[in-house]
């Protein structure tokens, strides 16, 4: 069921850092813009709460009225992502200790050590405040818990916690020492409070590596879900009050320390905060759409915010060009999104944000460029109504995405330091982008039914169970590819014995035996078997002998492993394993593609580079989302039939895209028995 009835456009409102006269000016610009919602209450708890026992809700009370008289919906914050100072002062264990042991006093936000007993306290008792009072309003339609949550503290208290975590999951410090291979270094533990946490002054090498992955990724697990039970206990607390409301938290993409997976369970509906950067690929944006869309299996999502015009935190903070604010609100609706939401509604005047992009500029009137893109762009989707809420991707492609496997691939000292996880997933989800075909960014516990074709690139952390379920999926019909530095190890960071890659070996039908690590810009030329095409690798070599599979293409350079096999096909019952030991340069991955989707049969779209498309299908029909990426016109033809939801125009008779222009094509006669 939809959870909105309509696309919430809006964003981060806080009035409470302004006088009242410019809240009435605020309700007459936004109204212009058909803003229909905000986010509010996010970073107030220092105002709601003054003191230890005083709540004053005094001005959130004028505010939720006021935005209540402007028929606005809310999404409602719990304000907890930032302590106020008077609790930093009394009770110093709200304090985070960092990376380097620091206990810090006060200041920033995302500020709390998520085992303080305080935190956990008195951030219930304010969720559980807010929901009393505010919890049965219809127009509260979501509620907001803290904010990007994030980060990790290395305290005297998370110590103790983490030993009892441990305690839990390993029951004996004999399974916890063989666990994390402790007699390497003179490591073996004899009672559990010799652990200690993973930071500088532990077992860290620098910020990135360790000297005991097992340890540090299960510091990462232990911090993850330490942080989800602060998310859960506000969760609980809301519900006492209200059963029903939606509740959410603002997710960041491919965000490392926290498994999103694992937060997106507890969630109501995902949502997110999209911020790329000027050089920040579109296929990047496209992917980290897919993957808050595949968080909770194909659901919906919020694009909780996005600037209407720039941020202030980046290096380089370059403007949204004319049409580009409008141009990405639709990407993200393509994708999935309900909801288009901008941080924030009105630029603040002071604290590091001053200069971060708003609806309402410092200017403070309504006549500005952003502000008029802001309200065209209301217009159009005030028109599209309920169109296309809930709308559902019909991907028959997954790309499995996997935080510990993010964490322990990220950790292992070796072989090459460029290797990076998100890397080299979007390298493959790239060339499905260039495709046009519909992703889905999948966990390991997804289903993998209803794909044709499952990548999984970098799939370095397995364990029996996975193995298992991938070789099902093979045997039953499946498309299965996988990478160098897969199968390596268990979760908790020891190989798997017996030969590269470990337990895939069977499915893969291959050994390999060694990795090479490539310096810097150095390239290995490999051939194509089959029409004996050329292409190139990079950053690593492995040595692979094949025991059952076809060989697709071997190493063609003054290697000493020249002739032996770079990509390998395995037939296990209906289905195939491709293995690919090297990171293919373009050519090379088109070439592998083709070879494929030669077996598949996948809908795919060869239009000029500069556009994307995606598909939502709603009641039996398909939306088509065209969407120009550049700041050009583009030729096209394209393939489609129908018309353009935003401009009427006929997809067929189109020739050529504007800078930045989108279109939303009802498409006809299809079947649809895509959606799942
Ligand atoms: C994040 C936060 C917001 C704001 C924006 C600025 O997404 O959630 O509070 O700081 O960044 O880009
Ligand atoms: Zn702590």
């Amino acid at each position: 069921m939809a959870i909105f009835n309509n696309i919430l456009f809006g964003g981060d409102y806080n009035p409470e850092q302004w006088p009242k006269d410019i809240w009435l000016e605020d309700m007459r610009i936004l109204n212009l813009a058909d803003i229909n919602s905000a986010t509010i209450n996010v970073f107030s708890w220092a105002k709601i709460q003054p003191s230890e026992n005083i709540y004053d809700f005094s001005t959130l009370d004028e505010i939720i009225d006021m935005l209540i008289k402007n028929n606005y919906k809310i999404i409602l914050g719990t304000s907890t992502a930032a302590l106020p100072a008077w609790m930093s002062r009394k009770y110093p264990d709200v304090n985070r200790t960092d990376f380097e042991g620091r206990r810090h006093k006060f200041g920033n936000r995302h500020n709390a050590c998520p085992n303080s007993h305080t935190f956990q306290k008195y951030s219930k008792r304010l969720a559980g405040k807010l929901a009393e009072c505010y919890g049965k309003l219809e127009n509260i339609v979501c509620w907001h818990i803290s904010n990007e949550y994030g980060g990790e503290c290395y305290c005297e208290n998370c110590e103790l916690e983490f030993q009892d975590w441990l305690k839990e999951k390993y029951k004996t410090i004999e399974n916890l020492n063989k666990a994390w291979n402790t007699s390497f270094w003179s490591h073996t533990f004899y009672s559990w409070d010799e652990i200690v946490v993973p930071n500088a002054l532990g077992d860290a090498i620098g910020k990135d590596k360790t000297a005991f992955a097992g340890i540090s990724i299960d510091y990462y697990r232990f911090n993850s879900e330490s942080i989800l039970k602060n998310f859960l206990s506000e969760k609980k607390a809301i519900r006492k009050y209200d059963e029903k409301t939606p509740i959410t938290t603002n997710l960041m993409g491919a965000y490392k320390q926290l498994d999103y997976f694992k937060f997106a369970k507890e969630m109501d509906i995902v949502s997110w905060d999209n911020y790329p950067s000027y050089d920040t690929p579109v296929s990047y944006t496209s992917m980290m759409h897919d993957l808050m869309r595949g968080l909770k299996d194909g659901q919906p999502f919020m694009l909780m915010e996005q600037t209407p015009s720039q941020q202030n935190w980046q290096p380089y903070n370059s403007l949204k060009l004319p049409g580009q604010m409008r141009n990405m609100s639709y990407q993200a609706i393509a994708h999935g999104a309900d909801t288009v939401q901008f941080f924030q509604l009105r630029r603040s005047v002071g604290g590091c944000e001053k200069f971060h992009g708003a609806v309402i500029d410092h200017v403070g009137n309504e006549n500005t460029r952003v502000f008029r893109e802001v309200s065209a762009l209301g217009k159009e989707l005030k028109k599209l109504g309920s169109t296309l809420i809930d709308g559902r991707t019909p991907a028959k492609i997954g790309i499995i995405f996997d935080w510990p496997n993010y964490w322990g691939l990220e950790y292992a000292s070796g072989p090459t330091i460029e290797l990076k996880y998100v890397e080299q997933i979007h390298h493959y989800y790239k060339e499905l982008f260039k495709r046009n075909i519909d992703v889905d960014m999948i966990s390991l516990e997804t289903s993998f039914e209803k794909y044709d074709c499952i990548f999984a690139p970098c799939l370095y952390m397995v364990n029996l169970e996975q193995v298992n379920k991938i070789n099902q999926y093979v045997k039953q019909g499946g498309t299965f590819l996988t990478t160098m530095m897969s199968g390596l190890v268990d979760e908790t960071d020891n190989v798997h014995l017996g030969g590269y890659p470990g337990p895939l070996k069977k499915t893969l039908g291959i050994w390999v035996e060694e990795f090479d690590a490539l310096p810097p810009n150095q390239k290995v030329e490999l051939r194509f078997c089959q029409n004996l095409n050329v292409a190139s690798g990079q950053m690593l070599c492995d040595i692979i002998h094949s025991q059952s599979a076809e060989v697709i293409a071997v190493y063609d350079d003054n290697k000493f492993y020249s002739g032996s096999p770079v990509i390998t096909r395995n037939r296990v019952g209906d289905g195939k394993a491709y293995y690919v030991g090297t990171m293919l340069d373009e050519s090379g991955m088109e070439e592998l593609f083709d070879v494929i989707f030669q077996e598949l049969n996948i809908n795919q779209y060869r239009l000029p580079v500069e556009i994307e498309t995606k598909v939502r299908c709603k009641d039996n029909k398909k939306y088509r989302f065209i969407l120009n990426h550049e700041n050009k016109e583009v030729q096209v033809e394209l393939p489609f039939q129908g018309k353009d939801l935003l401009s009427e125009r006929n997809a067929s008779q189109v020739t050529h895209l504007l800078p930045f222009d989108v279109m939303i094509i009802e498409e006809k006669g299809e079947e649809n028995n895509e959606i799942s």
